[in-house]
């Protein structure tokens, strides 16, 4: 399978997401291209059997720089996507010591859905989805252990091997 990869990383563990989902792939006879959002545009994009949309979640929500560019997009109505987001893991509020809830969580974490709403309305289909967690110490990473593992749940959902 031929995939475009497209992200936003901004500290490097989306980027890191998207080496490894490379290099697993192709191992599974797949061939991935990777371009960070910042150095391609939203036209005229290399034609894939599917696209990957990957980005860094800031202030509940994904980067400006991919929603730019999922909104320009111009790929063909039933062209297939999957889409990763990464986000911060979950850890007690810093005042009260309480574990957000669920809800809340999800409040912080619209990334995956707002990619999607882009992307629905121009009638592009989903495969797959995947969220990523860094650790909840610091907002820049690194990613929490066993990401590897994860990454290779997402490229078995897409490749469905
Ligand atoms: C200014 C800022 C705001 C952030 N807000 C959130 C947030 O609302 N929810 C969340 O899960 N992670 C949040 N994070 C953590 C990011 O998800 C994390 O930095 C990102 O996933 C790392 O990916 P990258 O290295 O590819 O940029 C925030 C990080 C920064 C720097």
């Amino acid at each position: 399978m031929d995939i475009e990869l497209y992200h936003d990383s901004k500290y490097g563990n989306g980027a890191r997401v998207a080496e490894e989902f490379k290099r697993l792939a192709e191992t599974k006879g797949s061939n991935v291209n990777i371009h960070h959002v910042r150095e391609a545009g939203s036209k005229n994009l290399p034609r894939a059997d599917l696209y990957v949309f990957g980005s860094p979640t800031h202030f509940g929500k994904a980067t400006r720089g991919i929603m730019r560019f999922v909104k320009k997009l111009e790929l063909p109505p039933g062209t297939k996507y999957a889409v990763f987001g990464t986000f911060s893991g979950a850890a007690p509020d810093k005042k009260t010591g309480k574990m957000p809830s669920e809800e809340e969580l999800e409040k912080r974490r619209r990334t995956i859905p707002m990619i999607d709403e882009a992307l629905r309305s121009k009638e592009m289909a989903k495969v797959a989805e995947m969220r990523f967690f860094v650790k909840p110490e610091n907002l820049k990473g690194p990613l929490e252990d066993g990401w590897q593992k994860i990454v290779e749940e997402f490229v078995v959902a897409i490749l469905g091997k």
